[in-house]
């Protein structure tokens, strides 16, 4: 009977808690977190935001980890040896990360060219025009691919190349390694970042415009919404990335602990950069001479249209530019290193394909794909679509799914709190099945129901119904096709759970290889 190949290992637990960090801490912390607190009761958004941490999120992240750990395989394969039809979440994960990998390196490569022009701040007087015109070439017509836009192409492919080469060397020498390096030198950048904008004049004003309490906010379900939202998307929960993560921790790793600890440093550097972007719109509206909620904006708009226009203001731009858009690709390189991960776990471990030539498949794959949709002028909007929909209809409901499978279909929470106390020094207790297998999967429906009649109000973004159609509503529902029909694929190879005596039929399988 042919042996199975051992699965990588983390070197060390640190190891393992870096690259965890650097998962959760990404774009999602820098351009998401402060406008969605500032929108939301600013102070008061505190209280929702850490109950949905302390109820979902790191519950969520305790969850991820143990089934990870104890099944020692990729999503498709820890939710099969759940239950043989919950394959299909563990694909739907899968895809979900395929998809969102194609963007964020796409984002990656505008922060790599921005590092570039924040030297001479080649954006000029409008930072707008220049990232729809000049820049991106944004077409009007969305989804329409007219051109191809050299100067976002090849930023796009080093990215994807220093990714492909990361995940080639390994979990060891490549995915931990590459933390080790990336992740202090993100912190030491955003430490001086928050130092610089906390000294510019005006700071106090964002400030107070950050944290000043507005609690009638908190009577407001859409805030709790966004709370529970932000948490997901910011801890990376729901996309697999944690199973996948946890599937090469050694065998009595501690998951209780490392749970609180990148829980709790997600959310301080989550705060950190609340304080670092508010500080840097105050000096923008005190040099307007208007209120800070005038120059407030999230995403591509603060990172790459606000940003640039302070840069050109304050005195030495250039080198907080280099700072602002180097944390960028710092924050986001080690997330998407993640979420490439997932795809290619699933293919090594199902078609027992090696460690390269997955990479090169997989990874390929989805770098060409990627550098095709998002070096054209439809770019913009493929991602903005793209990116909404397999959030809400993606991330949170396969988080959901999970969640009800594991909970209230198979009822396999007290035998995986279990599984984790077993090695971990923090007892579960009662809380993390009461928040599982209730206030979680309750909260989650709550926000689905919410999203779905935001969504048949109004048309997100403004965008076409044609459009919408297929590149939103398309791409989040193809997803999960396409995960029902790789869970009915019969695969080269069948996971067998640890420490649990293989089936007959499998022993042949493998030794007939
Ligand atoms: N957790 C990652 C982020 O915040 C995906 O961007």
């Amino acid at each position: 009977m042919t042996q199975e190949p051992s699965r990588e290992q983390w070197g060390t637990r640190a190891g393992f808690l870096m690259a965890a960090i650097g998962s959760a801490i990404g774009l999602g912390n820098i351009w998401r977190f402060p406008a969605v607190t500032y929108e939301n009761g600013g102070g008061a958004f505190m209280l929702p935001y850490l109950l949905a941490l302390l109820t979902a999120g790191i519950p969520l992240l305790i969850l991820e980890y143990t089934l990870g750990r104890k099944y020692r395989s990729s999503p498709p394969g820890a939710t099969r040896l759940l239950a043989r039809p919950a394959e299909a979440i563990g694909w739907w994960q899968v895809a979900i990360c395929f998809v969102v990998a194609t963007y964020y390196a796409a984002i990656l490569a505008w922060a790599v060219r921005y590092v570039g022009f924040s030297f001479n701040q080649s954006w000029g007087e409008d930072p707008e025009g220049f990232l729809m015109g000049e820049f991106l070439k944004v077409s009007d017509s969305p989804g329409e691919i007219s051109t191809f836009v050299p100067g976002v192409a090849w930023p796009l492919i080093a990215v994807w190349l220093v990714v492909l080469v990361i995940l080639i060397l390994g979990i060891k020498r490549g995915i931990e390694r590459a933390n080790r390096i990336f992740i202090p030198l993100l912190v030491g950048f955003f430490l001086v970042l928050v130092v610089r904008a906390l000294t510019l004049d005006g700071a106090d004003l964002g400030l107070d415009a950050l944290f000043s309490p507005d609690w009638g906010a908190l009577g407001d379900g859409g805030v709790w919404v966004a709370a529970y939202g932000q948490i997901f998307f910011s801890l990376s929960v729901g996309f697999g990335i944690m199973i996948t993560y946890a599937s090469y921790l050694h065998r009595k790793s501690d998951l209780t602990g490392s749970a609180l600890v990148a829980g709790f440093a997600n959310s301080s550097f989550e705060i950190l950069a609340g304080v670092a972007v508010f500080a840097t719109l105050g000096f923008m509206a005190a040099e307007a001479g208007v209120g800070v909620g005038d120059v407030t904006s999230s995403g591509v708009g603060l990172a790459f249209v606000a940003f640039p226009q302070i840069i050109s203001e304050m005195p030495m731009g250039a080198f907080f530019g280099v700072l602002f858009f180097g944390s960028l690709v710092l924050a986001g390189l080690t997330s998407l290193l993640s979420i490439v991960q997932v795809v290619i776990a699933a293919v090594e471990d199902r078609t027992g394909l090696r460690r390269v030539p997955a990479v090169l498949a997989v990874g390929g794959a989805i770098a060409v794909v990627s550098t095709i949709l998002f070096s054209s002028d439809s770019g913009l909007h493929f991602l903005d679509v793209a990116d909404h929909f397999i959030n809400q209809y993606g991330i949170v409901l396969a988080g959901l799914a999970t969640v009800i499978t594991v909970s209230w279909v198979l009822r396999r929470l007290p035998a995986l709190q279990e599984n984790a106390d077993a090695t971990s020094a923090i007892g579960l207790g009662v809380w993390w099945r009461i928040c599982l297998g209730f206030i979680t999967p309750i909260v989650l429906i709550w926000m689905m129901i919410d999203s779905l009649t935001g969504e048949f109000e109004e048309n997100y973004g403004g965008y076409d119904t044609s459009f919408l159609l297929w590149a939103g509503w398309g791409v989040a529902v193809g997803a999960l096709a396409v995960a029902v029909v790789l869970s009915l694929v019969r695969w080269r190879r069948t996971p067998v759970a640890p420490d649990e005596p293989r089936p007959p039929q499998d022993r042949t399988t493998q030794g007939s290889r």
